[in-house]
Parts: C-alpha cells; sequence; structure tokens
C-alpha cells in the first residue's frame, strides 16, 4: 500500500515483523481533504488503519476514498458534515453509527480547521470569530466526548487536536483564528487528566510547523515553498501518534511537552511522545 504515499519507504509502515503498524485500527479524521488530513488518512491506511474521511465537500472526500481504494487500503468510510453546524446529537449520532458500522474506535485526528483571515482586530467580525471558533475549538470537544465510550473502549486510544503555534502565544493580527485554538492545550491537559486513571487513552496537541499546505500559504503568504518542508515528512511522527504501540522514552503521565526534538524528517529522527497529554512539536 505504499503507493498511497510513494515517495515514503514502504518500511515505514511495516512493523519489525513485517505487519502493517495500524492493522485493525479504526481512525476517525476530520478536516479529511485538507493537506495535513489527507496525509495522516494516507498514512493511516498505508499502515493498514481502516479510515473514516470526514469534511464538508462530498466531490473531493470521494476522490479520497477512491485513492484509498485504489491503493489498497481497508474499506474507508466517508462522513459528510459541516463541524460548524452540528449538536451533542448529530455527533453522538455519528458516533453510535461508527460503533453499529466498524465496532469500534482508536482515535480521532482533528485536522478541520476554519481560517481567518490575518488582520487587525478592529478588522475582524463577530461572524469570523464564531466560525472559527466552531469548527476549531467548539467541534472537536464535542465530536471527542461524543466519541468517548468508543475511545475509553478501544484497548489503546488516541485524541489528536491540530493547531498553529500562534495558539500557543497569540500576537497581532492572528485574531480569531489564533484565539480559537487557544483553548486547545487547555482541553488536551484537561481530557488526559481526566483519563490519568485510564493510561491507555493518550491526548496530543500537534502544532505541525511550516509544513506545504494550502492552510499555510494562508497563514504565512510571505513564505517561500522552499521554505516549508514537505508534509509527507510527518508521516513518521503521525504513525507514532495514531499507533498502539509504547514508545521510547514513553513514561506516561499527564502534561508533557514533548518536541523541540523533533524534525520528524525520517522514522528514525521522529520526535517520542513521552506523555499521556502532551504538546507535539514536529
Ligand atoms: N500547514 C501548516 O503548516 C500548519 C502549520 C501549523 C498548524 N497547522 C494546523 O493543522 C490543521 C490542518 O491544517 P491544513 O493545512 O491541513 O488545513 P487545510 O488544508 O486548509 O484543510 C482544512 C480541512 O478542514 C476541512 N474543513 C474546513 N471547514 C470545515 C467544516 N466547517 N466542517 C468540516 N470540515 C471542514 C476542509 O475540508 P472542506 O472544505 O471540504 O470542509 C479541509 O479538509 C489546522 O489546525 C492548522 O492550524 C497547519
Amino acid at each position: 500500500m505504499s503507493s498511497l504515499l510513494p515517495q515514503l519507504p514502504a518500511t515505514l509502515f511495516v512493523d519489525a515483523d513485517g505487519q502493517p503498524r495500524l492493522v485493525g485500527r479504526v481512525i476517525l479524521v476530520t478536516g479529511a481533504t485538507g493537506g495535513l488530513g489527507q496525509l495522516v488518512c494516507r498514512t493511516a491506511a498505508a499502515a493498514g488503519a481502516t479510515v473514516l474521511l470526514l469534511a464538508r465537500q462530498e466531490k473531493r472526500l470521494n476522490l479520497l476514498y477512491d485513492a484509498l481504494r485504489d491503493g489498497g487500503a481497508a474499506e474507508p468510510m466517508v462522513v459528510t458534515l459541516d463541524l460548524s453546524a452540528q449538536s451533542d446529537a448529530q455527533f453522538e449520532a455519528l458516533a453510535q453509527a461508527v460503533a453499529s458500522q466498524l465496532g469500534r474506535l482508536d482515535a480521532v485526528f482533528h485536522a478541520a480547521s476554519q481560517f481567518v483571515q490575518l488582520a487587525p482586530l478592529a478588522l475582524q467580525t463577530l461572524k469570523d470569530w464564531e466560525r472559527a471558533i466552531a469548527v476549531n475549538l467548539l467541534a472537536p470537544f464535542a465530536l471527542t466526548r461524543a466519541c468517548l465510550p468508543l475511545l475509553r473502549a478501544a484497548p489503546t486510544a488516541r485524541a489528536v487536536f491540530c493547531a498553529e503555534a500562534h495558539a500557543l502565544a497569540p500576537t497581532a493580527f492572528w485574531g480569531g483564528f489564533a484565539a480559537s485554538q487557544a483553548a486547545l492545550p487547555g482541553l488536551v491537559r484537561m481530557l488526559a487528566q481526566e483519563h490519568d486513571d485510564h493510561p491507555d487513552l493518550r491526548v496530543h496537541l500537534l502544532i505541525p510547523g511550516a509544513v506545504d499546505t494550502p492552510m499555510r500559504e494562508r497563514t504565512h503568504p510571505g513564505e517561500t515553498r522552499a521554505q516549508r518542508r514537505p508534509v509527507a515528512e510527518l508521516a513518521p511522527l503521525i504513525l507514532n501518534l495514531l499507533g498502539a504501540a509504547a514508545l521510547p522514552g514513553d513514561t506516561g503521565g499527564t502534561g508533557g511537552t514533548a518536541g523541540a526534538a523533533g524534525t520528524a524528517d525520517t522514522a528514525a529522527a521522529a520526535p517520542m511522545i513521552p506523555a499521556s497529554g502532551s504538546i507535539v512539536r514536529a
């Protein structure tokens, strides 16, 4: 299945015994059609997982579905959903559909993102902020909450949230975009602490850094492509974040910040992820 990411070595996706690293795992990916989301879907599928593809635009979802099927992936499930217009009941219905159709859920990867044009606060509107907060904060919280019974039942569960670095240190002009992601470190910490008695549920906030995706072009218009890494370089890190295996240096416990170490250039260089609730900088 390395044809899903032909630029990467096929050995990346299998363990020492030659088994696909994520075989048997069911992984829900929001923002599946975006730059990071597609990478997560292709990586997880290439490593044997069954992937649930969630985004708004059906046509793009179907193209990704076809690409995964043509690449030999396990039958993906497509979920066409606008995350900005959901209720607890709708997220619970989605979790129930996953339970009845696939029987389990091992990980949720939140890569959906609503951008707010960088501008002085004086020029940003309530609607801009509402849309960003709905997609970037409320939906990741509410979808994870609805999936918790399934995640708690999984032998080794993962919840991965994503943010731009300004979520940790907002500065002028980042406005509603940074503000909507700024609560995610707290959400990750709370969720991890509330599962201290459930160490097999790991919660991470991923800060991908300068990778080449459409979102990066909007957030950093002055940057050239040469200043960004190809998004595929994150694949080893994604496998570590979503996998069931214990990681080197993995001692469990809540509230770590893994990171700076990570260049994620190769499997060998992938950052270690030492805590059950951590911020991971790629
Ligand atoms: N690229 C980078 O360098 C970089 C750096 C740091 C952090 N990040 C973070 O990584 C995450 C993903 O970034 P990206 O570059 O992959 O973004 P992207 O390419 O713009 O993709 C965004 C995805 O979200 C989906 N989406 C947007 N609004 C939605 C809604 N209302 N309901 C459902 N789906 C929705 C989009 O699909 P539809 O339009 O079909 O819905 C698309 O699949 C973001 O949190 C971003 O801040 C990226």
